[in-house]
């Protein structure tokens, strides 16, 4: 496992748009152009990032209390294993991520804790992931889990290998279990989005802009609840919580499918 201090990383980037200290020259430096193209994005990142919590209340509220967080990121304030033990002290924690950063750093926070586990893996990956014997001996597979694939899969172009592997994480989920996918899409501002994309030719994780038909097509095998695909702000707010100002325009869609 070794970190690049010289090739700008997604997970690193997308710490400085959380505010975060994890990142180094080369990544705020394409997180300062990002800023000019897209000046929300870091407010993109904050809603993703509260989506993601609710999404784990609304497992939590379901029984559900296994998670698997894969691309789960440099650890920031928040992170699945609080939010669910919030709702549920025994709730475990699956953090599965392809960067080293990201991996480091959430085994530091965790050290032996007993009721999460930290892999290096990708996604596309799925066979070692869900065999993973830590994985086995934290995860009942015959109990309902929450797959969260938040804010990565736009890293991910389309391919038989990725359909290839959500299949594969789909017939393992038992009946009862969520999926959770939040993904950058362009709006109106395809333009400004597409040289975004171009800055992240460098980190090595291209983005992916699906528009929605696109996206929809990863829930394939699971039913969406309401209400489906929707902006971020828009899934099950709080209350209190502001509307999107400008719909049109804003770059972060979410839903949660169920495995019926
Ligand atoms: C923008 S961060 C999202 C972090 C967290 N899920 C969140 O939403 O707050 C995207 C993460 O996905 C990870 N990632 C990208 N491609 C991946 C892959 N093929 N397999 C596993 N992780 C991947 C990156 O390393 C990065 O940490």
């Amino acid at each position: 496992m070794s970190v690049d201090p010289n090739r700008p990383s997604a997970a690193r980037i997308y710490d400085h748009f959380l505010g975060g200290t994890h990142n180094f020259a080369v990544d705020r430096e394409v997180a300062e152009r990002a800023y000019a193209l897209v000046p929300d994005l870091p407010q993109v990142a904050r809603d993703n990032r509260a989506f993601l919590r609710r999404v784990v209340r609304l497992a939590a509220a379901r029984g559900v209390r296994q998670f698997i967080d894969i691309g789960s990121g440099i650890p920031t304030e928040g992170n699945v294993h609080e939010a669910a033990r919030a709702a549920d002290p025994g709730a475990r924690v699956v953090y599965v991520d392809a960067d080293p950063t990201a991996v480091i750093h959430s085994r530091q926070i965790l050290g032996d804790d007993p009721l999460t586990v930290v892999l290096q893996a990708d996604l596309h990956q799925a066979g070692r992931i869900l065999d993973d014997p830590a994985v086995r001996a934290l995860v009942d597979f015959g109990e309902p889990v929450c797959l969260l694939l938040v804010a990565m899969l736009h890293f991910i172009p389309d391919s038989a290998d990725l359909h290839a592997a959500l299949r594969r994480y789909r017939d393992a989920a038992a009946p009862g279990s969520l999926l959770a996918i939040t993904h950058g899409t362009a709006g109106s501002r395809t333009d400004r989005l597409e040289a975004l994309a171009d800055l992240y030719v460098r980190t090595g994780t291209p983005l992916v802009l699906r528009d929605r038909a696109a996206i929809l097509a990863l829930f394939e095998g699971w039913e969406l609840v309401e209400p489906g695909l929707v902006h971020l702000p828009a899934w099950r707010p709080d209350p209190g919580d502001p509307p999107v100002a400008d719909p049109e325009a804003y770059a972060g869609l979410g839903a949660v499918g169920v495995r019926t």
